[in-house]
């Protein structure tokens, strides 16, 4: 039995890894904003009650995560994969109308706040035989393939994380835990919109094959949905 952790596992490609790992030997923990509005979660967790729980936590807010890893911790002492999903975007962002507070939001979601979920589920990883982080990043935060403008805020907070993501994988690597990045695919959710190349269960059934295959040597790498490397 795996036990895996969660962000934004309301909708999109959260509710889908839920929806897929369900169907495998877990616990999860799937966090969202809002669990009073999350439908869809309740009812799979009313059907499943000792194997999915929803927990309260906003990943922009530093209270917020502090007190779900306290509430997860009060219910295992393991996390086995914690996955870093919850993310924004905001469309048309040019550098006319790009915003500070727009930019330290987007840091916060997709960089400070898994790091420091991350940092708050460290003894939970610890105690695994062999934790894996799979952080969800974008092929907007390539520095490599970076060649059109725009997406100010998402691709800089994309990048951090790969950069973050590269700082713990090291640091983390002696005591058994691999960390990744990995870019979805262009997926159809309310982000990805309708037009997007792929389903959430193609993109999650490819991460989730991802993540089982991971190894030591693969920790610190930038993945495809589909397993290939990405260029940093
Ligand atoms: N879809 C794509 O084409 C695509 C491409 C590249 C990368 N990605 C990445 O894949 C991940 C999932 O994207 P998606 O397509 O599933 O997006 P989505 O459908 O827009 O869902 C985003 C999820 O993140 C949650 N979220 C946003 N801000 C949050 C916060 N402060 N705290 C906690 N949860 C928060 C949302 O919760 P609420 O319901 O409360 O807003 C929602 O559950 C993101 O990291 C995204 O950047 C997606």
């Amino acid at each position: 039995m795996q036990t895996i952790l969660i962000t934004g596992a309301n909708r999109g490609l959260g509710l889908e890894f839920v929806q897929q790992l369900l169907k495998q030997e877990t616990r999860l923990f799937a966090c969202c904003r809002e669990p009073e509005k999350a439908d869809t979660l309740s009812k799979l967790s009313k059907s499943t009650p000792d194997r999915l729980e929803l927990v309260t936590c906003d990943v922009a807010s530093k209270e917020s995560i502090i007190q779900a890893v306290r509430e997860v911790k009060s219910k295992t002492n393991q996390i086995d994969l914690l996955i870093n999903n919850a993310g924004i975007l905001i469309n048309d962002e040019t550098l006319d109308s790009l915003q500070a507070e727009t930019l330290v939001q987007n840091f916060w979601v997709h960089a400070i706040g898994p790091t420091l979920l991350i940092r708050e589920c460290l003894p939970l990883l610890k105690a695994s035989p062999k934790a894996k982080i799979l952080n969800l990043s974008s092929q907007l935060g390539s520095l490599n393939n970076k060649m059109s403008g725009g997406n100010y805020s998402y691709s800089s907070s994309k990048a951090a994380l790969n950069m973050l993501t590269r700082c713990m994988a090291i640091d983390l690597r002696h005591e058994g835990v691999i960390a990744v990045v990995v870019h979805p695919g262009w997926v159809k959710t309310s982000m990805g919109g309708p037009h997007a190349a792929i389903t959430p269960t193609e993109s999650v059934t490819g991460m989730l094959k991802l993540v089982q295959g991971l190894n030591e040597a693969d920790t610190g790498k930038f993945f495809t949905w589909t397993g290939e490397r990405h260029p940093w």
